[in-house]
């Protein structure tokens, strides 16, 4: 059997790439217009990042990493990076960025890779488009990340989204309310699927937001993390809702919004996109405020979030919204016999050098096979080149929007159809 790509990897074919080109371009647009700027960070990390950033007990570190000896160092291993925070906060702290500048607004797209199930929307190499800001501890610019989102769904026409927004609480306030939590599921342990078994001693709060139908009942009734937030994370949340009220970003409060990711204190956020079933998540992040400190900086409050790009071009498709990739105008020259080939491809190359998009045949095809290409290829206008043209001095000019034809002097076809395209 011929050798297939592996499951939960997509091929991006010319026909949908124009998708994905319009896609980075907006979000590029969007990262410069609340002044973000790229980083592009290594595909792989050494594992320990992931496991003291993401957290050991988290399913992306337990269950979904792709992880490889290294080749040099038997005592450590690579891991396909499941997500860019970690390696976000390495590179700042790798390249000592805190020593540069007290604000840093960092944007990324590109490659994760998780060892999930794949179906549709859930993929094991997927794409995201991310920004992280380190150095702040203002809830402004926590709404102001929840607001960029939203902007930036609002401009592609996507309705129907549903912005939840949370508080998971500090290192001051959360060990109580664990406890607490602890408390309450106890006596249900049997009963709790098996992830959250595991989960009732590591990360309780994480039984909140199991989609398991049984883990969700027997989750009435449990403490509410807004009634066990310490002062300060109180104050923080009421900041955020205040101005995201002020930003009119509509949104709703889900106190079950934990996240999967373990660095999370104080603000946590998803956008749901319902109609896209049950991997309706497109987007995701929160406050990581220990998280710089926990990899070996300077305490840094920090913030961030990433959109998965497969499922919001998925959104887009079922809204009928795809972004219509931008042509640039082609030409095409047509060219019957050698001498006028030898001519065609002079120009050709003249027009390539001052970055015109024209193509010719180099096959010895019929006149008729030669227009259909040009038609296939979009081309708006195409140069006919005969010997009897050659003898003439002359060429034909074709639009083929129209099929209006008209003769020019072979000496002029570089400077018409360099303004035609270019115009
Ligand atoms: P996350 O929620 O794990 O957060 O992922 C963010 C988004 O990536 C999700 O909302 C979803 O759209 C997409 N995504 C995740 N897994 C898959 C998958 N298997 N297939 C397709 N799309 C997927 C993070 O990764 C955090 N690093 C976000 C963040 C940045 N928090 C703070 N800063």
């Amino acid at each position: 059997m011929a050798i297939q790509r592996p499951r939960g990897t997509q091929d991006i074919l010319p026909s949908t790439v124009g998708y994905w080109q319009a896609l980075e371009k907006k979000m590029r647009q969007l990262a410069a217009t609340y002044g973000f700027q790229e980083i592009r960070t290594p595909i792989f990390e050494d594992t320990r990042l992931f496991l003291r950033g993401i957290g050991e007990t988290t399913d992306v570190v337990q269950k979904e990493m792709y992880t490889f000896p290294t080749g040099d160092d038997k005592d450590k291993t690579f891991t396909l990076r499941p997500e860019n925070t970690a390696s976000a906060v390495r590179a700042y702290l790798e390249n000592k960025i805190y020593g540069q500048e007290t604000l840093t607004k960092w944007f990324y797209i590109g490659s994760m890779f998780r060892h999930d199930k794949p179906q549709a929307g859930r993929y094991r190499e997927f794409h995201q488009f991310g920004a992280e800001v380190l150095g702040s501890q203002s809830a402004v610019t926590d709404a102001e990340m929840i607001t960029m989102i939203v902007q930036f769904f609002q401009s592609l026409g996507l309705a129907d989204l549903n912005v939840e927004v949370n508080s998971v609480g500090c290192p001051h306030c959360r060990p109580a309310y664990r406890e607490k939590l602890i408390t309450f599921f106890e006596p249900k342990k049997e009963e709790l699927c098996e992830d959250c078994q595991n989960r009732l001693y590591k990360n309780p709060l994480r039984i909140l937001d199991c989609k398991n139908e049984t883990c969700k009942k027997l989750s009435i009734g449990a403490p509410e993390i807004h009634e066990n937030l310490c002062e300060d994370c109180h104050d923080h949340f009421e900041t955020v809702k205040k101005y995201l009220t002020i930003a009119k970003v509509p949104f709703v409060i889900n106190p079950r919004l934990v996240r999967g990711l373990d660095y999370y204190t104080k603000t946590a956020f998803e956008v749901q996109y319902t109609p896209l079933g049950a991997q309706s998540a497109i987007a995701g992040g929160g406050r990581y405020d220990g998280l710089v400190e926990q990899l070996g900086g300077p305490h840094t409050p920090a913030i961030g979030f990433a959109m998965g790009m497969e499922r919001v071009l998925l959104a887009l498709e079922k809204q009928d919204l795809l972004p219509k990739p931008e042509e640039e105008k082609k030409a095409y020259i047509v060219a019957l016999g050698e001498a006028a080939r030898q001519k065609a491809f002079a120009m050709v190359t003249a027009l390539r050098s001052m970055n015109c998009q024209v193509a010719m045949d180099v096959e010895n095809k019929s006149m008729k096979s030669q227009l259909k290409h040009a038609n296939k290829i979009h081309a708006k206008y195409v140069i006919i080149v005969g010997d009897d043209e050659l003898q003439r001095g002359e060429a034909v000019l074709r639009f083929m929007d129209t099929s209006e034809q008209e003769t020019i002097a072979l000496a002029d076809v570089i400077d018409k159809i360099s303004s035609l395209v270019k115009g």
